[in-house]
């Protein structure tokens, strides 16, 4: 008795699955984010993404997305955008010494330091800050080269920083950063802890 009992419970659920899996059938739709065909793209359209309208100074900076992730652009960049070699309206508000009369956030140290290191190749040997290494991405303590200048490795800074719309993601992100600091959810300190676990 006990038997059938479970057998015929068994049985049901093996229906169950069944029905369950002629349900999830997978097509061309399903497949699909944007839930179309996915070998059809004649009826492919860009989201309709709403960027920030809030012009520099009336926005709200926005939390890092992890500690010493390159801060998200919180304004409307309408008119800023291309960055051009010669025209980037960033730095007019940007660079240190206008940044506090607008209330900007200041361009960074680390962006006015140069981390690559002098490597050249010399008799056959890859040599590093003077020194012969056999790899170059070998892991050694930065010394940085503090420029006087903007580094121009940092000049196209929508490379790095990038404005927001109000789109909803396809596919949910569980990541939840931890800041060792609060104060670091809305500021970088990145040149202070570059060297941090290099010995
Ligand atoms: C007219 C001045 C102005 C211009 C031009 C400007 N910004 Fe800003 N930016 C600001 C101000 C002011 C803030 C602070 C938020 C606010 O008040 O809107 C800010 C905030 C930011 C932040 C957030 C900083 C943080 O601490 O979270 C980033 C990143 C940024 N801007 C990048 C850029 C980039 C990249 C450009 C060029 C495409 C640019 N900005 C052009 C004034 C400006
Ligand atoms: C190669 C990527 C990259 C480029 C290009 C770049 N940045 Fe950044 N930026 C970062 C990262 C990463 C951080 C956070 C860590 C740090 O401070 O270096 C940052 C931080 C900042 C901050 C926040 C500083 C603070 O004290 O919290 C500002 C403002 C900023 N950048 C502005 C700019 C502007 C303006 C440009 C263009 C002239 C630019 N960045 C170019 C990667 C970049």
């Amino acid at each position: 008795m006990i038997k059938k009992g479970i057998l015929s419970v068994v049985a049901v659920s093996f229906l169950a699955i069944g029905a369950y899996a002629a349900d999830k059938v997978i097509t061309p739709e399903s497949l699909s984010l944007r839930k179309a065909n996915i070998a059809d793209e004649s009826k492919v359209a860009p989201v309709d993404a709403k960027y920030t309208d809030k012009a520099p100074g009336q926005a709200k900076t926005i939390e890092r997305s992890y500690e010493n992730a390159p801060p998200l652009i919180p304004h409307s960049v309408e008119g800023l955008l291309p960055i051009k070699r010669g025209n980037n309206q960033c730095l007019g508000c940007h660079m240190p010494e206008a940044a506090k009369g607008v209330g900007a956030t200041p361009i960074p140290e680390s962006h006015f330091t140069d981390f690559r290191p002098k490597t050249e190749l010399k008799d056959g040997k890859i040599i590093k800050d003077g020194k012969a290494v056999t790899n170059t991405t070998d892991v050694t303590i930065a010394k940085f080269k503090k420029l006087k200048k903007l580094n121009q490795a940092r000049f196209n800074c929508s490379q790095c920083h990038v404005p927001q719309a109000n789109v909803k993601p396809l596919v949910k992100n569980n990541f939840k950063p931890e800041f060792s600091d609060e104060k670091l959810k809305h500021k970088s300190d990145l040149i202070k802890v570059i060297n941090q676990g290099v010995k």
